[in-house]
């Protein structure tokens, strides 16, 4: 392959990765490039991005884009990018439940990031079958959200619809709507989003659940580059003196925003009855979201869903 490239950053590169794998990644970084730019100027931008693969930035940042399912989505940092696991679970969502313009879903994304979970959905559930709300503490993540949707064309309102414009719209899309709020404020729902929504069919997220002894062991790839908010379990809490030491211990491994999640649903309508909470988890921590889910959210069944790697990876939980 001949590379708009300095050879001896190439052979830095495949020093790094080994040369099989560089030589895939120079040739997507290639493609990014191809027809955009002129000669000299893509040479340039070429050396530019194996400069950055090789100073350890993930490949998606530097591409600007991530497949996930059929859909080719936008990354930015530091929003997280979407894992294969998480797309593995939302595929499997897919096709457990069949909703349709007749009978539509209401959908909640807590902790959307680039919005991929929600989109997804509304690429492989049916036209007029999703009104789909994101919802994220992170301006840049809902920014890319709806960039992504926009990208994905998937209707995205700036606001929500009435319901009788809703009734039209659902014909001929599925809508994805992104808002600004921090789940961990028990009293986000009460924004007139999710007030006028509730109750939800489904409720998604894949919330940050890594304890912080385990973050502090991740690659610098990761640490680096992607928002410590999107990924610690127990963030720093303005409250954390009035926690009692079962809350603590949940803090400890990264359970935070299960807890607050399983109170959301317990305490509030939020989850129809019948509805269905689907929500990832880190490797060791399937078991406790499960318990927390019966006891706090007081669901009626729940089910734990393994990824392709063998590892449990989803709650299922029906109310
Ligand atoms: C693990 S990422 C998941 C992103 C996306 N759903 C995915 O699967 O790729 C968690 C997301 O939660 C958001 N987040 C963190 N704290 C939050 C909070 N208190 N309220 C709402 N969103 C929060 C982060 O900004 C981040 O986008």
């Amino acid at each position: 392959m001949t590379l708009p490239a300095t050879p001896a950053l190439v052979l830095q590169l495949a020093k790094i990765l080994g040369r099989r794998q560089a030589k895939q990644e120079l040739r997507w970084m290639q493609d990014t490039l191809l027809n955009k730019h002129q000669n000299d100027e893509k040479s340039f931008l070429m050396n530019q991005m194996i400069k950055r693969r090789i100073a350890g930035e993930p490949l998606q940042y530097i591409l600007g884009t991530q497949p996930f399912g059929h859909l080719e989505l936008l990354v930015r940092k530091p929003v997280l990018i979407p894992r294969p696991e998480t797309e593995d679970w939302t595929i499997r969502l897919a096709s457990l439940l069949s909703p349709s313009a007749d009978r539509p879903l209401k959908l909640l994304d807590l902790c959307t990031g680039s919005g991929c979970i929600p989109l997804l959905l509304c690429h492989l559930w049916q036209k007029g079958s999703l009104r789909a709300v994101g919802v994220d503490v992170s301006h840049d993540a809902l920014q890319l959200a709806k960039d992504n949707a926009k990208r994905v064309n998937v209707s995205s309102p700036q606001t929500l619809e009435p319901v009788d414009d809703f009734q039209e719209a659902k014909k001929t899309s599925n809508t994805f709507v992104g808002i600004h709020a921090d789940i961990l404020d028990a009293d986000f729902i009460k924004g007139p989003e999710i007030s006028t929504m509730q109750p939800f069919d489904v409720v998604t997220s894949n919330p940050p659940y890594i304890p912080k002894h385990e973050y502090d062991g991740l690659p610098p790839s990761v640490r680096d580059y992607e928002d410590p908010a999107a990924l610690l379990g127990d963030p720093p809490s303005p409250r954390a003196d009035e926690l009692n030491e079962s809350h603590r211990d949940h803090d400890r491994r990264g359970l935070r925003f299960y807890r607050a999640i399983a109170d959301l649903i317990g305490n509030h309508r939020l989850v129809k009855e019948g509805g269905l909470a689907v929500l990832e988890v880190g490797h060791d921590q399937s078991r406790d979201v499960a318990a927390l889910m019966s006891k706090n959210a007081k669901v009626s069944r729940t089910e734990i869903w393994k990824d392709p790697w063998g590892v449990e990876r989803c709650v299922l939980a029906w109310k």
